[in-house]
């Protein structure tokens, strides 16, 4: 094949990135190599998020900017997938708005990607593959890893915790756990090429192994074994659920010299009332007994939380809680969201959703608040 080349767009998180790994790797047995320029490319990917309104947004308007693109170049492929494709109503707004987009498919058909790719070459009929079979996704060997130092690992997929606010349990279905085995000897193979940060991923990545019978296949086991294993290497794992994160996992991150002491804690709010309308299924009290013993036990941690703002029915009282609760633990970085409204949701259909101007002041102070903190440590 004469020289072809590809260009992933990808938006949102790590396992989105890393997804778009695999996407590459695909592209790449294909033949396609990668450019920088959109002008070069004969297919164009976006692989997208749908966390937050502003995400499908930013999306949407990268892929209208495209249709000057395509006009000049009828034979351009360009394919929309991830997250925000997972949604059946977005699919029919790509389908009538979008009419210069070529594939649409699901987080559930990534691996499909080689396939729908080549009947869309051979059919000129545009391809739409979103299922909602949550199936385990088949092994892959062929990613390409945008990076030669750092490098993802998949461990679970899914999510079964249905905060009140969050889509990702749709959009990305139950919770599956890849087999230990396969996940060790990945690793392995990333320490033998000389990768020297490994990061775990999974959207709560305590759940390891929940749903596999035997009950030594569980994540604190898999961070024992992987700390055991030889090279000069540092194991980081994201993201954590506060309700899980068990003090046998914290002690086995003391213990051991190559799991990194960088942990990520999404608080999401400092408020009872609020964390039990968001379904997170723990309290305050219980969130700070995790912190104080990773603290005590981990004296050079680095700990950082995500918050949510404005989530509907927060008060002025329930959001200082939040501001308070940051001012004590004091965290190393801190990712803060104003509350957006995802359809489908539990929190969609909750009483009292704040205005824009409201979310926005608290974004703000709680922005403000790091930087003092920042300053005051030193960091
Ligand atoms: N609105 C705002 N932030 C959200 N997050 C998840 N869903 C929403 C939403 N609907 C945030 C949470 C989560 C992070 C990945 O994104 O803080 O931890
Ligand atoms: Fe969303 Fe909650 Fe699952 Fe995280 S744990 S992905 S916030 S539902």
């Amino acid at each position: 094949m004469e020289n072809k080349y590809y260009q992933i767009i990808t938006y949102g998180c790590q396992m989105n990135i890393h997804e778009s790994e695999k996407l590459a790797g695909i592209l790449e047995e294909l033949g396609y190599k990668k450019t920088d320029k959109k002008e070069n490319a004969s297919v164009i990917v976006f692989n997208t998020c749908c966390i937050r309104q502003g995400a499908e947004d930013r999306a949407f308007g990268n892929i209208g900017a495209l249709k000057g693109l395509k006009k000049k170049n009828k034979d351009l492929i360009i394919a929309v997938c991830g997250c925000m494709t997972q949604q059946k109503d977005r699919v029919e707004k790509i389908k009538s708005s979008y009419p210069f987009v070529d594939i649409v498919f699901g987080t559930h058909n990534l691996f499909m990607f080689k396939d729908l790719l080549i009947k869309r070459l051979n059919t000129n009929k545009r391809v739409y593959e979103i299922s909602d079979d949550d199936r385990l996704m088949p092994e892959q060997t062929n990613m390409v890893r945008d990076d030669k130092f750092n490098a993802y690992v998949n461990i679970i997929y899914g999510c079964n915790n249905f905060c009140s606010y969050c889509i990702v349990p749709y959009v990305r279905g139950r919770e599956r756990s890849r087999n230990f085995n396969e996940i060790v000897e990945e690793v392995k193979k990333l320490i033998d090429s000389d990768y020297k940060c490994i990061t775990l991923l999974g959207q709560n990545v305590n759940s390891y192994g929940n749903d596999i019978e035997d009950s030594n296949v569980n994540f604190n086991n898999l961070l024992k074994t992987l700390a055991n294993l030889d090279g000069d290497f540092t194991i980081k794992f994201m993201t954590s659920h506060p309700k899980d994160l068990s003090k046998e996992v914290i002690d086995t991150i003391s213990e051991n010299d190559k799991l990194s002491k960088e942990i990520h804690l999404p608080v999401q709010s400092g408020s009872n009332k609020i964390l039990k309308l968001m379904n997170r299924r723990y309290t305050i009290e219980h969130y700070m007994e995790t912190i104080n013993y990773i603290k005590q036990k981990i004296p050079n941690v680095r700990l950082t939380t995500d918050i949510i703002v404005g989530f509907p029915g927060e008060t002025e009282e329930d959001f200082m809680e939040t501001y308070n609760l940051i001012k004590t633990v004091e965290y190393d970085g801190i990712f803060a969201y104003m509350y957006s409204v995802r359809t489908g949701t539990k929190a969609e259909t909750m009483p009292d959703h704040l205005p824009l101007s409201v979310k926005n002041e608290r974004v703000n102070k709680i922005l403000n608040l790091e930087k003092e903190i920042q300053k005051k440590n030193g960091r």
